[in-house]
């Protein structure tokens, strides 16, 4: 049986007050450098460590599918609980894509953090429209059915999602806030609580990370809802710059704690401009320890959540142009130097020496005498676009520069890639190294490049031709 959070830490607390009183030693001492993988360690803590899982990775991806069973106990659906995917139109309801995440979580011993319920992104347009009552009614609706359909399940809900701007603490003038006010906040929190009176109920934001005008406003309409028993947590995003974790990120966390409220780093990235030097992904590194060092030091932070597994997944290069590398793994699934940072941070043994093999410029250039294949692998649909990902196989030599070119079926196009030269004619596309990412070890597949199309999403086939 799954264990919800608050029992694993119940359990975990148990075994910590007994082996520290039996053995009289302290915490630090009894569980040094046990732990090697960031689960391990989470698990000792007591506290999750995890990730936002992209659906269709999950269905086709055998390796993904280990590494997070491997490394993390607890998901998110990283699109598939979002409205739009939920409830694409008035009272269709298609939970097909959380169920598969449930149930990969049930397998795999793993909590579920629900993410989200109410946000002005990913809604789609039908509610958008309506009027103050009748959108009061379908949020209601949506709510309650949703977490009526997973309880149990998701024991912890990001129930609105950005709703403060970033312009002097605000509210977020969004679709929701002109139609219903500012008391939708409180409905939706509402009609959480009655549809789930077990489920931990989080508002949830980013650049709220350190103490400004938008946390500050956090902070007050926590202080509101506690008082009205509405709120359990608050999530903190952390879509990061490297070098740039807030210097009172622990003091802005605690406030929340003091306040009652579990708190909770749920989206966490760190991008850096690309292409990333070592030097960057050391500095990448000492910031992934210094958050889960936060988290695993505060009394109620409930865990932290990275928002994708490898850089090739992540949705930043698609948001942030020129930037990329935020996360712990690289896209062959290997560790980078990030990881034994972030393991470190939660007290398991971060010591490893990071491979070496992450900086493109130590590598020697090897002999272009390959012949090479591609692919392009959708990553993410949402409907109004969606994200191809491009992986290129080097066959049996080595490739040291490739050009890729491919049709397009049914009117697609390149909205913003990155990663690649591309150009474009009518529905033929050609694409072609930016240097750095020009070498491909012989039998090697990377996840060389990728892009946001318009249009229905497509894989069709792609010649590679190697330099
Ligand atoms: C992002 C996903 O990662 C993308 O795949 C999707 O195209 C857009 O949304 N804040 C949030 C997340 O709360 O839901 C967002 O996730 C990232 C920013």
């Amino acid at each position: 049986m799954l264990l919800t959070r608050k029992r694993r830490r119940a359990v975990i607390a148990g075994v910590v007050t007994v082996a520290t009183a039996a053995l009289g030693i302290g915490l630090s001492t009894q569980f040094a450098s046990a732990q090697t993988t960031l689960r391990g360690a989470a698990d000792e803590l007591g506290i999750d460590i995890g990730v936002a899982v992209n659906d269709s990775l999950l269905q086709n991806n055998q390796a993904y599918r280990d590494l997070i069973a491997r490394e993390f106990n607890s998901v998110t659906a990283e699109n598939g609980m979002k409205m739009e995917s939920v409830q694409p139109s008035q009272g269709s309801f298609n939970f097909s894509q959380g169920d598969r995440l449930v149930a990969f979580a049930q397998q795999n011993d793993m909590t579920v953090h629900g993410h989200t319920l109410v946000w002005h992104n990913q809604s789609p347009g039908w509610i958008q429209n309506l009027s103050g009552t009748a959108m009061r009614q379908a949020m209601e609706n949506h709510i309650t059915t949703t977490m009526n359909h997973w309880e149990g399940d998701v024991a912890t809900w990001d129930v609105v999602n950005e709703v403060v701007s970033d312009s002097n603490g605000q509210m977020r003038d969004s679709f929701w806030l002109r139609a219903m006010g500012e008391d939708y906040i409180q409905w939706a929190f509402e009609a959480a609580r009655a549809a789930d009176p077990g489920a931990d109920l989080y508002m949830n934001d980013y650049s709220i990370d350190g103490i400004n005008a938008k946390s500050d406003r956090y902070y007050q309409m926590a202080q509101e809802l506690v008082a009205q028993d509405l709120l359990d947590g608050m999530g903190f995003q952390a879509h990061l710059i490297l070098g740039q974790v807030p210097g009172n990120m622990e003091q802005n966390l605690q406030r929340f704690v003091d306040l009652g409220l579990k708190v909770r780093i749920t989206e966490l990235d760190i991008r850096i401009e690309m292409p990333a030097t070592q030097q960057e992904l050391e500095q990448q590194a000492q910031d992934f320890q210094r958050v889960t060092e936060i988290c695993a030091g505060l009394a109620d932070c409930s865990g932290v959540t990275v928002w994708g597994v490898r850089d090739g997944d992540s949705w930043v290069p698609g948001v942030f142009p020129g930037y990329g590398a935020p996360l712990l793994f690289n896209d062959s699934n290997q560790p980078k130097p990030a990881y034994y940072g972030a393991l470190e941070g939660l007290g398991g043994d971060g010591s490893e020496e990071p491979p070496t093999t992450e900086e493109p410029t130590t590598t020697p250039p090897p002999t272009g005498d390959g012949d090479c294949t591609a692919e392009i692998d959708v990553v993410n649909d949402w409907g109004s676009g969606w994200q191809g990902n491009v992986l290129i196989t080097a066959d049996s030599g080595a490739v040291n520069g490739w050009t890729l070119n491919w049709t397009w079926p049914s009117g697609q196009s390149i909205t913003s890639s990155w990663n690649a030269q591309v150009s474009s004619s009518g529905s033929s596309v050609t694409a072609s190294d930016v240097g750095w990412n020009a070498n491909i070890a012989a039998g090697q597949t990377v996840n060389a490049w990728g892009f946001v199309g318009s249009g229905s999403s497509a894989s069709p086939q792609v010649t590679c031709t190697a330099a």
